[in-house]
C-alpha cells in the first residue's frame, strides 16, 4: 500500500512488533551462550532474519518454533565457524554488534557483506577499537562492506568513544566477553542499554558508572529465556498518528519503556502530548538484568515546538524525523540538535526528512548540525519519497492519515518485510 488518505479518527488497541534491537541481541548472544535459549516474541522481518542466518552460518543451530518462539542452540564464546561470506542484508545492527563476537575467534577470519545501502555505511568505528584489543580489520577503503575480521586473543581495553552509539558500544562489550580482564567503554552520551542488560541477565559481570560501562570477561553465558518486548520505535509511529489525527485515542500494549530508548516519549511530552504509561526512571549506577514494558494511552491533542538538545538524540535516535512531523503541526519552532548521526542512517535522514516534509508543504531546513521545523498546524500532504528507508515510508504514512489531501509514499518496496505489516496494523486504527 502506498496511499494514504487523511483519516478521520484512530480508535483502538494493539500490540506493537517485536523490538528489532533486542532481536537482534538476542539472536547473538543467544549463539555466544553454550546452553540452548528459548527467545520468545523474535521480530520477523528481513533485518532481524538477516541475523539468524548469520549466527547460523557461523555454526549456531536455530529452531523456529512459530509465533516468534525461538531456540538457539549456540557455538558458545569461543566456537564460531569460519565458512563463506556472511550476508548481513541491510542490517546495520548485525554488521556492526557481529564483529564484537568474531574478533575473539582465534586463527579464524570471517567476512562481511551487505546490500547496496549497507555498503555505504561506515565500520571504521567498530573496527578500531577491535583493533585496539588486538583483532585485524580489512574492510573496503578501510571503512566500509566488505570486510574481513581477523580474530584474536584479546586484551581489555578502555574505550573513549567520540560519539555516542549502541552499536559500537555494543560491539566492544560483546569482545570485552572474551578479553583478558575488565574492558569499560566511555560514551561522549547515555545511549540505548539493550546489550548491558543482555549480558547482565546471561551472567556476565556488568558495572555502570554513569556514562562508563564495564564488562568484565566470562567463561560463558547462560540464559533461562530472552522475552522480546514490544517495540517503541515501531509504537512511536502509531503514537505520532494518535496524536496528530484529531479525535483519536489508542492503546498500545506491552512497549518496551527502557528509559534509554524512550526519549521520544519524554520529547513528546515537552510538546504537551498527552501519552500515559509507567516510563522507567533514568538510573546512572545499576544495569537491570530486564527490559521494563507498559501499556501506553495515546490521545490526541495540541502540541508546542520543542528543541532537541544533543544529549537526547542517542535516546530517540530513530525517532527524531517523527519529531520534524510533529513539528510541522505543533505552534512555533521544533529545532534538533547534535544529529550529526542521522547522516549514516539507512538514508541521509538530514536530506531526506527535511526534504520529504517540505515536499508535502511542511517548513522545514536543516541546519549545521540537524533540523529546524517551523510549525503551520497543519501538512498539506503530496508526494513522499522514502528513499528505500522504512523509517522514512512509515512516517509518509502517519503523515498521510493527519494530512489534508493525503500522502503517496514512493520509494519504498512495497514487499519489505516490515512496511506491509505496519500499515496493515495502521490502518486496522482507522
Ligand atoms: C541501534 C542503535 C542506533 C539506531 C539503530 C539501532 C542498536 O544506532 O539508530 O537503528 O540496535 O544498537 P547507533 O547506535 O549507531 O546510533
Amino acid at each position: 500500500m502506498t496511499s494514504f488518505a487523511p483519516a478521520e479518527r484512530l480508535r483502538g488497541e494493539l500490540t506493537p512488533p517485536p523490538d528489532k534491537s533486542i532481536s537482534h541481541r538476542a539472536a547473538i548472544v543467544g549463539a555466544m551462550g553454550d546452553e540452548p535459549v528459548r527467545i520468545r516474541n523474535y521480530l520477523d522481518a528481513a533485518d532481524t532474519n538477516s541475523t539468524l542466518a548469520a549466527v547460523e552460518a557461523l555454526g549456531a543451530l536455530v529452531e523456529r518454533r512459530g509465533g516468534g518462539e525461538l531456540i538457539v542452540r549456540g557455538p558458545g564464546l569461543h566456537g564460531a565457524a569460519s565458512g563463506g561470506t556472511i550476508d548481513v542484508g541491510n542490517a546495520g545492527t548485525l554488521m556492526r554488534l557481529l564483529p564484537g563476537w568474531l574478533a575473539a575467534q582465534e586463527g579464524r577470519s570471517f567476512t562481511l557483506d551487505g546490500d547496496a545501502s549497507i555498503r555505504r555505511r561506515p565500520v571504521d568505528r567498530v573496527a578500531g577499537p577491535l583493533e585496539r584489543m588486538g583483532a585485524r580489520v580489512e574492510a573496503r577503503e578501510g571503512r566500509f562492506a566488505p570486510f574481513t575480521v581477523h580474530g584474536a586473543h584479546l586484551r581489555a581495553a578502555h574505550h573513549d568513544l567520540p560519539v555516542a552509539s549502541a552499536q559500537v558500544k555494543s560491539c566492544i562489550l560483546l569482545a570485552g566477553l572474551a578479553a583478558d580482564g575488565a574492558t569499560t567503554v566511555t560514551e561522549p552520551a547515555y545511549s540505548r542499554d539493550h546489550t548491558e542488560r543482555l549480558l547482565a541477565a546471561g551472567g556476565a559481570t556488568m558495572r555502570r558508572n554513569g556514562r562508563h560501562v564495564t564488562v568484565v570477561n566470562c567463561d560463558e553465558l547462560g540464559f533461562d529465556e530472552i522475552a522480546v518486548p514490544a517495540d517503541i520505535s515501531s509504537a512511536a509511529f502509531m503514537i505520532a498518528a494518535g496524536v496528530l489525527v484529531p479525535g483519536s485515542r489508542l492503546l498500545l500494549r506491552d512497549v518496551n519503556v527502557n528509559w534509554t530508548r524512550a526519549g521520544f516519549l519524554r520529547i513528546l511530552e515537552r510538546m504537551g502530548a498527552v501519552v500515559l504509561g509507567d516510563l522507567e526512571e533514568p538510573s546512572d549506577q545499576e544495569i537491570f538484568p530486564y527490559e521494563p514494558v507498559s501499556d501506553l494511552d495515546v490521545t490526541a491533542g495540541p502540541l508546542i515546538g520543542t528543541t532537541v538538545e544533543p544529549d537526547e538524540v542517542p535516546l530517540a535516535i530513530d525517532e527524531l524525523p517523527l519529531v520534524g512531523l510533529l513539528g510541522c503541526f505543533a505552534e512555533g519552532e521544533t529545532v534538533v540538535r547534535g544529529a550529526d548521526e542521522l547522516r549514516v542512517k539507512e538514508s541521509d535522514r538530514f536530506a531526506t526528512v527535511v526534504g520529504g516534509l517540505r515536499a508535502l508543504g511542511g517548513d522545514a531546513e536543516a541546519t549545521e548540525d540537524g533540523f529546524a521545523v517551523r510549525g503551520t498546524g497543519t501538512l498539506r500532504g503530496g508526494v513522499f519519497g522514502a528513499h528505500g528507508d522504512h523509517r522514512l515510508a512509515m512516517l509518509g504514512a502517519v503523515a498521510g492519515l493527519a494530512s489534508q489531501e493525503g500522502v503517496e509514499v514512493v520509494g519504498m518496496d512495497a514487499a519489505s518485510v516490515s512496511y506491509p505489516a505496519f500499515t496493515a496494523d495502521l490502518q486496522s486504527l482507522v
